[in-house]
């Protein structure tokens, strides 16, 4: 009997997969949900998106996006069609066939998970499951997390996996400003509970991505996406520590890497920097090291990449201390201009970004710090609201020390490099340049 059930629930939700008949709610329209629910939108799905931020569910429905990977245009397309809706009532949940969660997962002050957004998200979900429903959670966690907190909720209901609703877990693997890796035509890993639910999951991506990956659980799935972030972790964890002893040994590690990445195998070029940032590198390997902990197992290598990528921001200030020094100034009543204030290149997001490590050492050290981002017009320094000024010959020269910290594209090199004192560069932009006002990391 049960076999049977199984099988008409499964063939029933394949069929409206496939026809693209299936409504598809996408929880948490961030970084990661916005582009995933435009992309299933686009394939001819319905797809409510839902969002605790009323804010953010109006400029959907407006057809503003606030995401710079998702075009007003591409947005406004499916808004207009009502192929997408946003709201902010768990209710449409009653309506959907497939359920996709991209909520955040951020660590708390002690390093530990904070799973609570995922909880509460698979407590709304519960209200309203209903027999032939797929729940796929996207959101980056420890491996378990599937199996362990959102399945016994799931089934608390008194409706079986497998046999009355499927479960999957598919990390998100996007990279914001990347031009040429997109939602589409990244691949996209999956992991079911069971069979079933990891085939119901790949018919459903394979609608609108190219390249599906099956896995055999969702902790696996789950595990994929933390070697990968734990991967870029370590290793530049790696290149940091060579940075800082190349600085003790006087060679330019900067043209060490440009010579080993000459080697066609066995070597990846990875750079240093000012510090990791954005939600993913900087958070979630410390899911994997609480696990292993959990499980009795002490994780070295997260927590000494950990250590040492941190320590980066107080690198860049003794570096901006030297330069200071050199014109017989110190910090304590410099004016220091920071370029760049999101974590990385071309993008607008500011989380975890290391330029406000390094202005909140700045100016504990008595620096008069300000800071110009073409794609952040204000950010917060504990707790303290800081403006972008805008950059121009004149306001550049007004300033004892420039610090680039992010290599944004849209900076003139040429005018900062003309009109600057001294310049901290943690990124190698300047590489083309030769001048003695020029420090590297
Ligand atoms: N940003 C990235 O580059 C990236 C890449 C890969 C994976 N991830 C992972 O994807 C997940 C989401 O990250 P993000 O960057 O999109 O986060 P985000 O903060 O940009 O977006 C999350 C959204 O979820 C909403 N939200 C919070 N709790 C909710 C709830 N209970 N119900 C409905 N909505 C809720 C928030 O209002 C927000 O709009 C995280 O686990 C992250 O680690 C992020």
């Amino acid at each position: 009997m049960d076999k049977r059930k199984e099988k008409t629930v499964f063939n029933s939700l394949k069929r409206k997969i496939r026809k693209r008949d299936a409504t598809i709610a996408v929880i948490g329209l961030g970084y990661v949900g916005l582009p995933l629910a435009v992309e299933m939108a686009k394939s001819g799905l319905n797809v409510y998106g839902i969002d605790v931020n009323a804010e953010k569910v109006e400029m959907v429905n407006k057809g503003r996006s606030y995401i710079q990977d998702v075009s007003h245009r591409d947005l406004r397309t499916v808004t207009r069609k009502r192929r997408l809706v946003a709201t902010t009532d768990f209710a449409v949940l009653r309506d959907s066939d497939v359920i996709d969660i991209c909520v955040p997962t951020p660590l708390r002050k002690t390093k530990d998970p904070d799973i609570s957004f995922v909880i509460d998200a698979v407590e709304q979900i519960a209200k309203y499951l209903k027999p032939g429903q797929l729940v796929i959670l996207e959101s980056t966690t420890y491996p378990g997390t599937t199996e362990e907190v959102m399945l016994p909720r799931l089934e608390s209901t008194g409706l079986k996996v497998g046999r009355d609703f499927f479960l999957a877990f598919s990390p998100e693997r996007v990279d914001p400003g990347n031009p040429k890796f997109k939602t589409t035509n990244i691949p996209k890993v999956v992991g079911g509970v069971t069979a079933n639910c990891t085939k119901v999951a790949c018919d459903l991506y394979s609608l609108s991505m190219e390249h599906i990956v099956p896995v055999s659980s969702p902790t696996v799935a789950e595990m994929v996406k933390l070697l990968e972030n734990t991967f870029r972790s370590v290793n530049i964890g790696l290149v940091n520590e060579m940075c800082l002893m190349c600085d003790r040994m006087n060679i330019d590690v900067w043209q060490v890497i440009e010579a080993a990445a000459t080697k066609p195998f066995g070597f990846l070029k990875f750079y240093p920097g000012p510090g990791l940032g954005g939600h993913c590198i900087p958070i979630d390997p410390f899911y994997l090291s609480w696990k292993a902990k959990m499980a009795g197992f002490e994780p070295r290598f997260i927590e000494l990449a950990g250590q040492i990528n941190s320590s980066m921001p107080d690198y860049v200030v003794s570096k901006v201390n030297n330069a200071l020094n050199e014109s017989r100034k110190s910090i304590n009543g410099s004016k220091v201009l920071v370029l760049g204030a999101a974590y990385k290149r071309n993008v607008n997001d500011t989380r975890e970004s290391p330029a406000v490590d390094v202005i909140r050492l700045l100016k504990e050290k008595g620096g008069r710090v300000d800071y110009s981002d073409p794609h952040v017009e204000a950010i917060e320094v504990d707790g303290v609201r800081m403006k972008g000024v805008r950059l121009t010959g004149r306001k550049v020269k007004s300033y004892d020390c420039v610090v680039i910290v992010t290599d944004h594209s849209a900076f003139d090199y040429n005018m900062i490099v003309k009109n600057s004192r001294a310049i901290v560069d943690t990124r190698n932009a300047l590489k083309d340049f030769d001048s003695i006002t020029i420090r590297r990391i």
